[in-house]
């Protein structure tokens, strides 16, 4: 009967709002990205999928919350590159990435951009690393904690440039923006699903963008790489999680939806005005994001353990 039951409960799913957690705060690029897909998510599923930003601890507060959730599909998780790194940088991580999480699929790619408050003295790049050289330990570099991409790409600009700036840490990449608008902070290395709009409205000052090629939604500003920071190359990569057990076919119903998201017309035109990359369908698949995954904790693990950076 148990089974059957069971087997009742998954035909039915979803009866009720489904929550997607999100790990930083509202208005910062993750939650771009969740509320973008949520809309034709929650037309796909019939059920409206509701946005909750549970922030903290560069993303692995929400990671711990939805490893303990009941693994019934009304609780799933969309985290970038993040979910990666904190192994090696949380020495007490309370989740096993690669343990705790059914896999629903891989997302979209997304650009950053180095950027600067509207009236910092460094006119373009060359300036910049002159002033930071000179000026370095008076900037601050504002990021949202250890494990956010924005913190990686600060450490990585910092070492190839040279320079030790002050990091401020806040819970999202979009209250560290407004402190950026407002003046408060000198620096950011934020995702092109919020910097675009800004960049393009002239509300800040930009250096450069971390892809090796120019991006076409900001064809006037250089990489790094052509700048001489030689190889600099970081794009985001996001995805799709569930509590561990959560039954396959609820998994599979919710791939579908979010296979029908980045499929929706809207979001991809939204996301290519962001010049953020729809990921290929064979990655938008639990096998996809699984693998990837397992090769992006490969990668990092080492590069984070040779730099010694991690919380206790
Ligand atoms: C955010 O959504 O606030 C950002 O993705 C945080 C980060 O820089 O990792």
């Amino acid at each position: 009967a148990a089974v059957s039951f069971g087997a009742a409960a998954q035909a039915a799913f979803p009866d009720r709002p489904i929550a997607m957690l999100v790990p930083f705060a509202a208005g910062g690029p993750t939650d771009v990205v969740a509320r973008m897909i949520a809309i034709p998510m929650s037309k796909s599923l019939g059920q409206t999928v509701t946005v909750e930003n549970a922030v903290g601890a560069g993303g692995t507060i929400a990671a711990t919350k939805t490893a303990r959730a009941a693994p019934n599909g009304y609780t799933v998780f969309l985290h970038h590159m993040g979910m990666s790194t904190a192994p090696a940088l949380y020495k007490k991580l309370q989740f096993d990435p690669l343990k705790d999480f059914e896999y629903i699929g891989q997302v979209v790619d997304v650009p950053m951009t180095l950027l600067a408050r509207k009236d910092f003295p460094a006119a373009n790049f060359q300036e910049l690393q002159a002033y930071l050289k000179a000026n370095g330990n008076k900037v601050s570099l504002a990021n949202a904690g250890l494990g956010a991409v924005s913190h990686l790409c600060g450490l990585l600009f910092m070492s190839q440039v040279g320079v030790e700036l002050t990091t401020v840490p806040f819970s999202g990449t979009g209250p560290a923006m407004n402190a950026l608008l407002g003046g408060q902070v000198d620096l950011l290395c934020d995702q092109t699903t919020q910097t675009v709009p800004l960049i393009k409205d002239g509300r800040l000052k930009v250096y450069g963008v971390t892809t090796p090629k120019r991006l076409d939604a900001l064809p006037n500003v250089p990489t790094l790489d052509e700048q001489g920071l030689k190889g600099f190359d970081v794009k985001v990569w996001h995805g799709l999680y569930a509590p561990k057990g959560t039954p396959q076919p609820v998994i599979d119903k919710l791939n579908a939806a979010l296979r029908f998201a980045m499929q929706d017309p809207d979001v991809k035109r939204r996301l290519g005005e962001l010049s953020s990359d729809i990921v290929r369908m064979e990655k938008i698949t639990p096998a996809g994001l699984r693998t990837h995954l397992e090769a992006e904790i490969a990668k990092w693990t080492p590069v984070i353990r040779k730099a010694g950076v991690y919380a206790d």
